[in-house]
């Protein structure tokens, strides 16, 4: 099997170095295309695979190829790999805002998988959320979830529509947990410790709470009422947050990210 990365920057190069650490494929079948000089230069140093500059035959014989661009070059990159593209070449997209039926209807092809990845894939614990036109096979889409598991987890969803619910929880979720993680880290300041201390006391308290969270069956409401007890601090910091509604004031940004997924799908 033949992996063609198109845009090697952050997300195509973590796929490619995600592949192939995983050993789903070896560098004589990992081909990476950037249009970058400079980042191709930085790319064969990499000795990830046979970097190209331009489109050529090679396209044709890749078996899966990842479109890794930023939405806004597509239209120059459809243009210029259209010729090279066959019908039973599987094209995955993890472009965000970009549906199938502008990829198929640009390139021509119909076997089509779209995919939300997050910048932790870059580490290995990314969060992806995948879906596929009628025409990709079983085995196809199988190989594909195989490939995307070595960036993290994977969850496969029938209805396109849910990859811009992805966008706006997991796709853009990191930003959200750092700006959380940097109110308290400037609270901690306020209150005395210093940068490092405050950085500490943040992280360490975040990775406490995921971890509990994962190795115990109690839900977030649970684990709330654990820490809280009645008349005491927590519960004096959660009224505050209620007096504030800052749930809904979160929920109404995921909301925002959500209806700016919707919108740029529709541009
Ligand atoms: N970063 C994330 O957290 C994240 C999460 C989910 C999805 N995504 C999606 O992943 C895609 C890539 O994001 P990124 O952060 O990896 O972007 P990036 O770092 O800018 O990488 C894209 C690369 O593609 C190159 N490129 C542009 N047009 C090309 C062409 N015609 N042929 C070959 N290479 C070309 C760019 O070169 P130049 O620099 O010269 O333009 C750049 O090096 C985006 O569509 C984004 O929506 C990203």
């Amino acid at each position: 099997m033949k992996i063609l990365v198109i845009g090697g920057g952050n997300m195509g190069l973590t796929y490619a170095q995600s592949f192939l650490n995983s050993h789903i494929v070896t560098h004589d079948q990992m081909l990476i295309l950037e249009k970058s000089m400079s980042k191709a230069e930085g790319l064969k140093k990499l000795n990830i695979g046979t970097v190209y500059g331009e489109p050529g035959d090679y396209v044709e014989k890749a078996d899966l190829i990842i479109l890794a661009v930023k939405p806004q070059d597509i239209n120059d990159l459809f243009g210029k790999i259209k010729g090279y593209i066959n019908e039973q070449q599987v094209v995955i997209s993890i472009m965000a805002g970009v549906e199938m039926s502008t990829i198929s209807e640009a390139i021509g092809t119909k076997k089509i998988i779209r995919a939300m990845p997050n910048l932790p894939a870059q580490i290995g614990v990314g969060m992806t959320v995948f879906t596929s036109s009628n025409e990709v096979t079983r085995i196809e889409l199988v190989t594909v979830q195989n490939l995307l598991n070595a960036t993290g987890k994977t969850i496969y969803v029938e209805d396109e529509k849910m990859i811009n619910a992805a966008t706006a929880i997991s796709g853009s979720g990191p930003a959200y947990i750092f700006y959380y993680m940097q109110s308290l880290i400037e609270s901690a300041i306020s209150m005395g410790f210093n940068q490092s201390e405050a950085e500490l006391l943040s992280y360490q308290t975040f990775k406490g709470a995921v971890e509990s969270f994962k190795k115990f069956d109690f839900t977030c409401e649970e684990w709330i009422q654990k820490v809280a007890s009645k008349g005491g601090t927590t519960e004096a910091a959660l009224n505050s947050f209620n007096g504030n509604e800052v749930n809904q004031n979160l929920k109404d940004g995921y909301q925002a990210a959500l209806d700016r997924a919707i919108e740029l799908s529709n541009k």
